[in-house]
């Protein structure tokens, strides 16, 4: 029977969960199972996005064809050949004859090769920006070489504002049903996993991860459809921080991971007893042995914690086999930028922290802590110090003390005088507002505006509460002239259009309760926000102060309802969560950026009277960017990955790819 879910009205998923993998790619355990994700879009052509694993083949041609419900396929749309999607190519194109495969040439040469058959006749090949459309929909194409294999490309719907990426922001483990990233809490479920499979598939490959991140960080993206793992539909910018932290080597936290190799015990030992001395000093330490754990998962928190230790023991002249094979695992994978210790051990002649810091030493960024630890046999009494002074290095790296001798300043005789150099003003959005619908009605008209100032100030009945409007928005004058409002008090679950509706825009210009499906109103009969709202508020105004920009209401609270259990959403929640996060890009151009809405108001220089169009906050709430001006360099880049190799002059004749091995004729010059 055919399982499917709609990720929008006319984009079905139709892929399928496999439980019973035990090894994805035959290395990295899955215990959690895997998905293999397929779309299949039903515009005027049908377009059906990659295929599936020959595992779950069955359920897949049946997905397809129920989906299709008699309508021909106009169109494969092939991303990416690795097997673990392009398995069911060959079922589908017999079933399918009339479908056009959309790839691009890479693609078609791994095709021929996995396939043995020539199927350039029903080809549509595409490159970098080329377009196809389908009716409705309009999609172009993003290549995304070595994300994870040469030929990768992605795909983005012009229409819908879908970006489709391959390989790219998947994760390990089954949908079991979930297919959205709000269906989970993935950071606390999935992100271990997600972390894992991307520093895995893809870790030796952040350069080109950051190309392509780079270039979809100019588009606008409604949804994230990868290959595996779960469609993103909001938070997506969460996400994709931990992308721009993993694939530029940038460690998660600053912490230790503690891996051992132990034969007897005995370096297990004194890994356990450094692990002791890290945590008394407050330090986090993630440990593993690895004759039991995985690579896969140590690797993964290697990419995770700022400082690694490694302590092995001497094995035939070298090192105990389960850490060589997971220091090359680690080197394979790239890793970079990160502090190693290294503990070794050997009862007659110790080569163990030799052979680790040799397989460690050619990683980029990589620096060796020299108060390393040489065991004989066993840790001894008098090297419990050396432990000491390897704890308290990484300690202090880790944690370091503030410095010691600073005289306090003296109290200030005089009052303060302000200088705005002297307010960081980043410490305001460490106070935990609230975020609020203000609502009012004057001749018959409503209003409505975005606010994080309303805060009860007295409790005595009737109570007593305050806000505060920007001067230059027009609520708040229709505020001031009505004499009273609603507050409607906002949930975590608010989307972002909420807040697009009610505060980047003006009431001057728009109806901002045009097509909202309620007109619920108080007994005071001012309209409020039914939806995402946990509480609703109605005030008489009893006094006014005017704050310069702003206009402080004091008011009695007449009538109050709760209307829902939801936790109240902070202005701390609001930008950690729910606003998207900047475009990871770099900003090309110097501009300022609101702090508050995200309006970019391009030029180096700003008028002090400026104030955002959108969201009406002055020019304090702006970030100023100055782009950073690099000089080009010249080198030469592989057409098969794009890895580029600074050089001036020619590459030498014998040069290899150090990424896709291929030889110097696949290199073109280019300037970066
Ligand atoms: Fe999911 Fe690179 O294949």
């Amino acid at each position: 029977m055919y399982c499917t879910r709609k990720v929008t009205e006319d984009l079905i998923w139709v892929g399928a969960d496999d439980r019973r993998l035990a090894c994805f790619e035959g290395v990295y355990g899955v215990p959690d199972g895997v998905s293999y994700n397929s779309y299949l879009l039903l515009d005027e052509k049908t377009v059906l996005f990659d295929t599936v694993d020959k595992a779950v083949y069955s359920v897949f041609l049946e997905n397809v064809a129920h989906t299709l419900n008699g309508r021909k396929l106009d169109y494969l749309v092939v991303q990416h050949m690795e097997p673990d999607h392009a398995a069911t190519q060959e079922l589908l194109l017999q079933r399918y004859p009339e479908a056009k495969i959309v790839c691009n040439a890479k693609i078609q040469t791994m095709m021929k090769q996995f396939l043995g058959v020539d199927l350039s006749a029903r080809t549509v090949l595409v490159k970098e920006g080329d377009t196809l459309n389908t009716g409705k929909h309009s999609f172009t194409f993003v290549m995304a070489p070595m994300v994870h294999w040469p030929e990768v490309m992605m795909t983005y719907d012009l229409t819908d504002k879908t970006l489709f990426t391959a390989d790219a922001f998947g994760t390990f483990g089954a949908l079991n049903g979930r297919l959205f990233n709000d269906e989970t809490d993935f950071f606390l479920e999935d992100l271990d996993e997600a972390r894992r499979y991307y520093t895995n598939i893809v870790g030796k490959y952040g350069a080109q991860v950051q190309a392509v991140l780079k270039k979809a960080g100019k588009l606008e993206i409604a949804r994230v459809c990868p290959l595996h793992g779960y469609v993103w539909r909001s938070h997506f910018g969460d996400f994709l921080e931990k992308y721009l932290l993993w694939s530029s080597y940038t460690p998660e936290e600053k912490s230790v991971l503690l891996a051992y190799a132990s034969v007897y015990g005995h370096t297990e030992n004194a890994a356990n007893i450094l692990a002791c001395k890290l945590a008394e000093r407050g330090v986090r330490v993630r440990m593993y042995d690895t004759s039991v754990t995985p690579a896969s998962y140590i690797v993964s928190d290697a990419f995770r914690c700022s400082h690694l230790v490694f302590a092995a023991t001497t094995y035939n002249a070298g090192v105990f086999v389960t850490m060589e094979q997971l220091l090359h695992d680690i080197a394979a994978h790239n890793l970079q930028n990160r502090k190693v210790a290294l503990i070794e051990n050997g009862s007659w002649a110790a080569t163990s922290g030799k052979v680790m810091k040799e397989i460690l030493s050619g990683l980029k960024g990589i620096e060796f802590i020299e108060t390393g630890v040489s065991l004989k046999s066993a840790l001894a009494e008098s090297q419990l110090a050396q432990l000491d002074a390897l704890a308290d290095l990484l300690a202090e790296e880790i944690n370091p003390k503030p410095v010691a001798g600073e005289a306090a300043p003296a109290a200030a005789a005089e009052p303060a005088v302000f200088t705005p150099e002297a307010v960081d003003n980043k410490v305001f959005s460490k106070f935990s507002y609230g975020v609020e619908v203000l609502t009012t009605r004057v001749d018959g008209k409503d209003y409505g505006c975005i606010i994080n100032t309303a805060g009860q100030v007295a409790s005595a009945d009737p109570k007593k509460i305050t806000i505060s409007c920007i001067k230059k928005n027009y609520t708040c004058d229709m505020v001031g002239k009505a004499g009273r409002f609603n507050i409607s008090i906002l949930t975590e679950d608010a989307p972002y259009s909420l807040f697009q509706r009610f505060g980047f825009q003006s009431g001057r210009d728009v109806d901002k309760f045009a097509d909202l499906p309620y007109d619920d109103r108080m007994a005071n009969g001012i309209r409020y926000v039914p939806e995402y709202t946990n509480a609703v508020l109605s005030c008489e105004i009893i006094d006014v102060k005017d704050l310069e920009t702003q206009v402080l209401y004091i008011a009695n609270v007449v009538e109050a309802k709760v209307l829902s259990k939801a936790p109240s959403c902070t202005y701390g929640y609001y930008h950690a969560h729910i606003k998207p996060k900047k475009n990871p890009a770099p900003e090309e151009k110097e501009c300022w950026v609101c702090k508050v809405c995200g309006y970019v108001y391009e030029g180096a220089d700003m008028p002090e009277d400026f104030t955002c169009p959108l969201c009406k906050h002055g020019k304090a709430d702006f970030e100023h960017i100055v782009p950073e001006v690099k000089p080009k360099v010249k080198g030469w880049v592989c057409k098969i990955c794009g890895h580029f190799e600074p050089c001036e002059g020619e590459l030498p004749a014998d040069y290899t790819c150090p990424l896709c091995k291929h030889p110097r004729e696949d290199f073109e010059r280019a300037e970066q």
